[in-house]
């Protein structure tokens, strides 16, 4: 009796440490880290708003955040600028400091969802270590969609200035033109959806990113859900490769 007691004291003092220092014993057990891999324009964003609200954690997007350092004039939007312009990668070093500093806010806590992160090896590398610190546990999703789709879907993509809510010229169209139908907001074309730009975040993709496949295939911690279907259906496979 007197064990059991300790035990529980125990366990309910490494929880409340873990509180107090940041760390990730909680009373509802492991950190989830979802991680949604694929090349631009698979449908991560997208997805990754009606995920996180059913998974119940945050939705991280690395190309969101830059876009907000941007939107306020901050020293990194400003550097980051060029690179999204023209479709290259943002060095890892800003971008691992960039998400290290997001993930560590207490709304983190249970765990997130990371939309457009990792990107290289590299930084898949520096989460792994971050993850292992934490001793969280790790799901990630590949979407395939042929290249072909994604240009089609980049190229006709409208995003809202105010909400950020993703529309299509084709496939969601506005119900009224340029105007967001869930706030509202002004719709406009991302400076990195025209074709030559959606090449060469192809080409970053293809270099870069993909490799992650095979990188998270041997950890074992990868599945595959086809991107190229209807949103629900795409929803209702990751629901069932998450539950799996
Ligand atoms: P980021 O903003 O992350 O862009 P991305 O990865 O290129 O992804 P997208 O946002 O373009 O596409 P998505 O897969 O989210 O598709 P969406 O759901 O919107 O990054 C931008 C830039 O930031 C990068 O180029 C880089 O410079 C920098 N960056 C970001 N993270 C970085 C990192 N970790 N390291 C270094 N640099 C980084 O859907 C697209 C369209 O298709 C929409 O119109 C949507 O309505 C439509 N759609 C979605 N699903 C479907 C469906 N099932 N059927 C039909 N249409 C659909």
């Amino acid at each position: 009796m007197e064990k059991m007691f300790a035990v529980v004291i125990l366990y309910f003092l490494i929880c409340m440490t873990g509180s107090v220092f940041g760390g990730d014993f909680d009373m509802k057990g492991q950190k989830q880290v979802t991680i949604l891999l694929g090349p631009p324009g698979s449908g991560k964003g997208t997805q990754a708003v009606k995920i996180s609200r059913y998974l119940g954690v945050p939705h991280i997007s690395t190309g969101d955040l830059f876009r907000e350092h941007l939107k306020n004039g901050t020293d990194l939007g400003a550097t980051a600028k060029k690179y999204l312009d023209s479709g290259q990668l943002v060095p890892d070093f800003i971008v691992l400091d960039m998400l290290f500093d997001r993930i560590s806010k207490e709304d983190c806590r249970n765990g997130y969802l990371l939309d457009g992160f990792p990107r290289t090896v590299a930084q898949a590398k520096a989460l792994e270590h971050r993850l292992q610190k934490d001793s969280s546990k790790l799901a990630v999703v590949n979407m395939c969609v042929p290249e072909s789709e994604v240009i089609r879907r980049l190229e006709g993509r409208l995003t809202c200035k105010n909400c950020g809510n993703v529309q299509h010229k084709e496939f969601s169209p506005p119900k009224n033109s340029g105007v967001c139908d869930k706030c509202n907001g002004e719709l406009y074309q991302r400076s990195d959806d025209h074709l030559e730009v959606i090449q060469q975040r192809l080409g970053e993709y293809r270099r870069q990113t993909a490799p992650l496949i095979e990188y998270y295939e041997k950890r074992k911690a990868l599945s595959h859900v086809d991107g190229n279907q209807m949103p629900e259906t795409v929803f209702n496979d990751m629901v069932a490769v998450l539950e799996s």
